[in-house]
Parts: structure tokens; C-alpha cells; sequence
């Protein structure tokens, strides 16, 4: 098919080749940015006399046509154009003749797509932001209903310490609070950069006004160097890095919903609306969409992986090679927000077996560093007191009893520290709610933690 930009060549290419070199399938999706982007282009040449004004309302409103043409459905891509860029211009030209044709002068497309994909990505970061605040809502609340809970903590999953139940979920809403900020500093600095401007590479001899199109995009600043503006996509790894570090997080946190609901643990029931029954077992009762979250963080880890590779070995300014970043990207984007959309409401909707933690917390000798830290109060050095405790522990193993029902007397065999109120110093109730210490595991704390969240959500957008 025969090209605009044939000129050098005559423009005819391979049908096989066309369609691999062709962006349009997945590039379209940009449709709005691009019309955003040439409107404010053509409105700085307009207004540094390189434009007519007669020209500029011909493609302003001719691009608003398109715009809503294709909103409306009116107007469909056509497969066969290059890409959205070359589709939204010739469409243009079209529609209003050569005042369409003057719309790229000292543009390329390498500009225009460095500009686009940045006001792309503008737009989802804030969805996204949207959707984990959704995420954040659901676990604070959880957190709150379940902050007298008292459940084991684990390290090396075997139960430690006792904790709230709260405290653990509360652990998952600080991490999206720091991936919340990661996506805003990622945000931030692509917007602080236009590339509109840089043209293919070298800038341009026009007297044009880049402070006008990027003050008119929202772009608190420009890019400095034209070949820069054109040729580096740090801003899509930034965000891919910082939505792989978001998935990392979903992940862990779906693994430990697969965990709590299987039968071994029962710590949480994942409401019927996000579980699938088997085809054959008729018991099942399976966390596919926990799993699914915690399966496509592969593929969000595997874009970043992609982009990088890609981009790592190119030449300066422009190259092809760089069509890529496109499908890498905006994968990441949709399966973040599919996994986001997911999430919210299974956590609104799961229930805690509060009956079931605290069983788990009272096997396990899960109190036994309360009972090394009661001789410790009462004077004796932290180490002599953990080594009396570790063999009180191997005796109520052989005896198969707990630390609460071993007897006094038998205590005070070991030290005369030991009195009666050990028992309750030991106790579930006692461990946990003593907790009290900045970040600790008690209901107090996590009360705390939950009204510092809330407040941070309500910043979020
Ligand atoms: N579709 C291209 C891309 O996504 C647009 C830029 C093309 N520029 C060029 N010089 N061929 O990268």
C-alpha cells in the first residue's frame, strides 16, 4: 500500500510487512491523547503566527469531529494505517484538505508519540491510584472489624508471636501506601517532562513556543535535550517498576488468602462471588482469583523484563524498536487493574474465623517469649531467662501440655521469679494487648494505624 510518507521510496511495502510494521491494533487506544496532544500543538503554531488562525479552526474542530466520531463509533480505525498517529492525520486531511496537511509542521511522530503515551499513562496512573485506594478501603476496614482478633503471627510459617488479626492485614495497607507513593513520584517526574518539540531528533528552525503546548498538556516542565525527549521511555519503566513492586505486594497478599481459606488453617472464608467449585470434587471450594492475582504478577514482572531488554542496546534517538514499549506497557496497566478490581471486593466480602486464629494462637507456645520477657521484668538477664523457658517448653512438648497449664510448682523449679500472676501475663489476651509499642501487633495499635490509613486515603487523588 502506498504511503504518506512516500516520497524517497515510492512507498509500496510488503503486505507482510505492513502488517508488522502496523501499531494501530494496539496504538489506538491512544486516540484521545494524540487529538489532545495535535490541538494544542496546532493551537502554539497558531499562536506563533506559523499557523493561520483559519487553519487552526479548521483542524481544531476538524479533530474534535474525530474525536467524537470515534467516541460515538461513527468513525472506526482503519487497520490498514501505520499507526494513530498517521490514522488521526490522514482522517483529518480527509475531512478538511490542506489545512490538514500544515497540522505536522515541526512535529514528527517522534515527539508525538513520546508526548502521547506520557499523557496515556497520566490518565491510568490516576486510575489506578483510584482503584488501590478501593483496595486500601477494604483492608482498613477489615482491619478494624477484625482488630480484636487474635491470631498467630509466623516467621518461617511457623506461629511466633500472637498478634491481631487487624495487625496482619494493616501490614498489606502500608505497603499500598508506599506503592501508591512510588506510582505518584513515577507520575510526577513524566510530568514534569513534555518532549513535544523535540521533533524527530535536533528540535526544530521554527520559532516555536514549547512552554505554550506544555503549559496547555499540564506539564509543569520540558524536556531539555531533543534527543532525550524523543528517545527514552524511563517513564514507562518507572511505572512498570513501580506496578511490578505493586504486584509483588497483591501477591503475597493472594497467597496468604490461599493459605487462611484452605482447610489446614480456616482463618477466612473468600465470599462464594470469588471462588469457582470444581468439576469434578463437589466439596471444592477453590481461590481462583487469588490465584489468578498472584499468576499474572509473572507477566507484569515479564514487561518490565521485555522493556528493559529492548531498550537497552539502542542507538540514540529513535528507533523502531521502540513500537514495543506499547504493548508491554499497557498490558501491565490492564492486568493491574483487572487484579485491583478484583481484589476490592473480595476482601469486602471475606469473613475471619476469629475462633479459628485464636485456636491457632493458643498452639505453638506462640506466648513463650511473654513468659522469658515476665522474668526478665522480675530481673533476670534476657538470656538466662530465654534458656529456662526453651526447657520448659521441651517438657510440656513431652508432657503434651501448654505453657498455661503447666503448674506453678513445676515453674518453680526452674526460678523462684515464677509466681502465680505469670498466668496471667501469658495469657492470649495479655500478649496481645500489650503490645502497645510504636507499629506493634495490639488492637491500640491498630486502631492507630487504621485512623492514620484512613486519613492518608483521603489524599490519595
Ligand atoms: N508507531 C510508532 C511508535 O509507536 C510511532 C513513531 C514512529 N516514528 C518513526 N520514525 N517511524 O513508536
Amino acid at each position: 500500500m502506498a504511503k504518506m510518507w512516500a516520497g524517497r521510496t515510492e512507498g509500496k511495502t510488503d503486505k507482510i510487512a505492513d502488517d508488522f510494521n502496523s501499531s494501530i491494533k494496539f496504538d489506538c487506544r491512544m486516540y484521545r491523547q494524540d487529538i489532545t496532544g495535535s490541538i494544542a500543538h496546532a493551537k502554539m503554531l497558531a499562536s506563533t503566527g506559523i499557523l493561520t488562525s483559519e487553519d487552526f479552526s479548521l483542524i481544531e474542530s476538524g479533530l474534535k469531529g474525530i474525536l467524537a466520531d470515534i467516541e460515538s463509533g461513527a468513525l472506526q480505525f482503519d487497520m490498514q494505517a501505520e499507526d494513530v498517529h498517521m490514522f488521526v492525520e490522514a482522517e483529518l486531511t480527509k475531512r478538511i484538505g490542506d489545512a490538514g496537511k500544515r497540522l505536522h509542521t515541526s512535529r514528527s511522530r517522534n515527539d508525538q508519540v513520546a508526548l502521547d503515551i506520557r499523557l496515556y499513562l497520566r490518565d491510568q496512573v490516576d486510575e489506578i491510584l483510584g482503584l488501590i485506594k478501593c483496595v486500601m478501603k477494604a483492608v482498613v476496614d477489615k482491619a478494624e472489624e477484625y482488630a480484636d482478633a487474635i491470631a498467630p503471627g509466623y516467621t518461617h510459617l511457623q506461629r511466633a508471636q500472637p498478634i491481631s488479626f487487624g495487625h496482619q492485614l494493616m501490614a498489606y495497607a502500608m505497603m499500598l501506601k508506599r506503592d501508591v507513593g512510588r506510582l505518584c513520584d513515577a507520575s510526577f517526574r513524566m510530568n514534569g517532562e513534555c518532549p513535544l518539540g523535540s521533533c524527530a531528533l535536533a528540535g526544530t528552525t521554527y520559532n516555536i513556543d514549547r512552554n505554550f503546548t506544555a503549559k496547555e498538556l499540564d506539564f509543569t516542565g520540558l524536556s531539555e535535550n531533543s534527543i532525550d525527549g524523543v528517545s527514552d521511555r524511563d517513564f514507562c519503566l518507572e511505572i512498570m517498576s513501580a506496578l511490578s513492586i505493586l504486584m509483588m505486594h497483591l501477591s503475597r497478599f493472594s497467597e496468604e488468602l490461599i493459605l487462611w481459606s484452605s482447610w489446614e488453617f480456616k482463618f477466612i472464608e473468600i465470599s462464594d462471588a470469588f471462588t469457582t467449585g470444581s468439576s469434578i470434587m463437589p466439596q471444592k471450594k477453590n481461590p481462583d482469583m487469588a490465584e489468578l492475582i498472584r499468576g499474572k504478577t509473572g507477566r507484569v514482572y515479564g514487561n518490565l523484563m521485555a522493556l528493559l531488554t529492548t531498550l537497552k542496546g539502542l542507538p540514540l534517538a529513535y528507533n523502531k524498536d521502540m513500537q514495543e514499549d506499547k504493548e508491554a506497557v499497557f498490558d501491565s496497566i490492564d492486568t493491574v487493574k483487572m487484579c485491583l478490581q478484583v481484589l476490592a471486593p473480595m476482601v469486602a466480602t471475606m469473613k475471619v474465623n476469629a475462633k479459628n486464629t485464636y485456636t491457632a494462637a493458643q498452639k505453638g507456645f506462640i506466648n513463650a517469649t511473654d513468659l522469658a520477657d515476665y522474668l526478665v521484668k522480675k530481673g533476670m538477664p534476657f538470656r538466662s531467662a530465654y534458656k529456662i523457658v526453651g526447657t520448659i517448653v521441651g517438657d510440656c512438648v513431652a508432657k503434651n501440655i501448654v505453657l498455661d497449664e503447666y503448674p506453678l510448682e513445676d515453674y518453680k523449679k526452674y526460678s523462684e521469679l515464677f509466681d502465680e500472676d505469670l498466668y496471667s501475663e501469658i495469657s492470649l489476651e495479655t500478649c496481645v494487648n500489650k503490645r502497645i509499642s510504636v507499629g506493634g501487633a495490639s488492637p491500640e495499635s491498630v486502631r492507630k494505624q487504621v485512623k492514620d490509613v484512613r486519613e492518608f486515603i483521603d489524599t490519595i487523588l
